[in-house]
C-alpha cells in the first residue's frame, strides 16, 4: 500500500424481491437457515432498491454505516458476518494511476464506510433487508476483488436477512433450504430470468410506509416457539408448493400462479395469527383490497390479478397483463383514493419497470 491518503469506491443498486412462497421460520437463527424452501420474483432494478456506495481508504479508522442518511452500529451479528465473510474472501485490488496496490491480507487492517439508501419504504413490509443486505454484500464483493458467483454470495447475503440472499438473481427465484449444518447448500438459484414471464405487471400498493411493529426477525422466532400450524405448513405444504409453483412459472400458468401465490400468503397470515400472541401483519385496507381482487378474479371466471402481502400491510399485486394492471390501477384509484392526510400511494411495475406512480 502506498502512504498517502487514497479512496476507493465502488456502488451498486439492487432490487427488492416479494415472495410468492413464503420464508417464515428458521431452524439455525446465527447462520439464517429456513424451516422450508422459498420462491420469489426480483423486482426491477430501477425502481424499489437499495443503492450502496462502499469506500475504503487507510483515512478511516473504524467500520462505519449510515442508512437513510442516519448512522447506524454496524455491530449486529448480521453486519459482521457478512463482513468478516467477505474480507476472508478478499482478493488483490491496484490501481495503476493511485499507484495503490490492496493485497489480500491487508484488507484486514483496512476500514470501511458504507453509505445505503432505500428508495421506498424501509422496515415496512416490502423486503428492505433483502434488498439492503443483498447490495452490500454485492458491493462489498466488487470493491474487494472477490471471485465468486452470485449463488455464493447469495450465502453470505443469507446471513444478513434470509430473504436477501434472493435478491441476487434477477426472474423467479428459489431459495433452496439446504440440509447441511453448516449453511453451505442454503442458496438461491435462478428458476427463470426476467424476460421468462414478462406480461406480468406487479403493482404495489403502499398502505402504509410506517414501520412495522414486529420485525420479520423477531415475528418469525416468535412463529417458530408457538405456532403449531407452523410445523405443518413447512413439512407437509410448502414442500409440495414449491413443486406446483416452479411448474406454473415453467409454463406460464397464470391460474394457478395465481391460486398457489394467494393462498400461501393467507397461510402465511393464519401462522401469524396462529402465534401467541398473534402477530397482526395486515390491516383493513389489507383486506378490502384481498377483496376486492377475489370479487374481481371470480366475476371474471379465470384469474387476473394474484396478491401477497409480506411481513406489512402492503399489497403485491401481480396483474397477468398490461391491460388488466390498467384496470387494476384504475380500480385501485377509485376505491382507494389517495388522500393528502394518509401515505396510501400505488406504485406501478410493469415489463418489469414502473409505468406510473400515482398518489
Ligand atoms: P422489511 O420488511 O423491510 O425487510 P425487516 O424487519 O425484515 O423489514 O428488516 C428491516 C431491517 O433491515 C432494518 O431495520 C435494517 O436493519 C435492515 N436494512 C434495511 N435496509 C437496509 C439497507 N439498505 N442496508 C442494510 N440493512 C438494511
Ligand atoms: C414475510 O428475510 O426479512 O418477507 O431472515 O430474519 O432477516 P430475516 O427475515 P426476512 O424475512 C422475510 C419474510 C417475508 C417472506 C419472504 O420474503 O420470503
Ligand atoms: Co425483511
Amino acid at each position: 500500500m502506498a502512504t498517502e491518503k487514497w479512496v476507493f469506491m465502488v456502488t451498486a443498486q439492487t432490487p427488492t424481491n416479494i415472495a410468492v412462497i413464503k420464508y417464515w421460520g428458521k431452524r439455525d437463527e446465527v447462520r439464517i437457515l429456513p424451516v422450508n424452501d422459498s420462491i420469489s420474483v426480483t423486482l426491477d432494478p430501477d425502481h424499489l432498491c437499495t443503492v450502496t456506495t462502499v469506500a475504503v481508504s487507510p483515512a478511516f479508522d473504524r467500520d462505519r454505516m449510515w442508512l437513510n442518511g442516519k448512522e447506524i452500529s454496524l455491530s449486529g451479528s448480521r453486519y459482521q458476518n457478512c463482513l468478516r465473510e467477505i474480507r476472508s474472501r478478499a482478493g488483490d485490488v491496484e490501481d495503476k494511476e493511485k499507484g495503490v496496490k490492496i493485497g489480500k491480507k491487508d484488507w484486514d487492517k483496512l476500514h470501511l464506510h458504507i453509505a445505503s439508501h432505500n428508495n421506498f419504504p424501509t422496515a415496512a413490509g416490502l423486503a428492505s433487508s433483502a434488498a439492503g443486505f443483498a447490495c452490500l454484500v454485492f458491493s462489498l464483493a466488487k470493491l474487494m476483488n472477490v471471485d465468486e458467483d452470485p449463488s455464493h454470495l447469495s450465502a453470505i447475503a443469507r446471513q444478513g436477512s434470509g430473504s436477501a440472499c434472493r435478491s441476487l438473481f434477477g426472474g423467479f427465484v428459489k431459495w433452496e433450504m439446504g440440509s447441511k449444518d453448516d449453511g453451505s447448500d442454503s442458496v438461491a438459484v435462478q428458476l427463470a430470468d426476467e424476460k421468462h414471464w414478462d406480461d406480468l405487471v406487479i403493482i404495489i400498493a403502499v398502505v402504509s410506509s410506517q414501520q412495522k411493529e414486529t420485525s420479520s426477525t423477531s415475528g418469525m422466532r416468535e412463529s417458530v416457539e408457538t405456532s403449531l400450524l407452523l410445523q405443518h405448513r413447512a413439512k407437509e405444504v410448502v414442500p409440495k408448493r414449491i413443486l406446483q409453483m416452479e411448474e406454473a412459472i415453467k409454463n406460464r400458468d397464470f391460474a394457478s400462479f395465481t391460486q398457489l401465490t394467494c393462498t400461501d400468503s393467507n397461510q402465511f397470515h393464519a401462522v401469524c395469527l396462529d402465534t401467541s400472541p398473534p402477530i397482526f401483519y395486515m390491516n383493513d385496507t389489507s383486506h378490502r383490497i384481498i377483496s376486492l381482487v377475489e370479487k374481481w378474479n371470480r366475476s371474471e371466471g379465470t384469474p387476473q390479478v394474484a396478491y401477497t402481502f409480506d411481513a406489512g400491510p402492503n399489497a403485491v399485486l401481480i396483474a397477468r397483463n398490461r391491460k388488466v394492471a390498467v384496470q387494476l390501477l384504475q380500480g385501485l384509484l377509485y376505491y382507494f383514493p389517495p388522500k393528502p392526510d394518509t401515505d396510501m400511494k400505488s406504485y406501478v411495475v410493469g415489463d418489469n419497470s414502473i409505468l406510473k406512480e400515482a398518489g
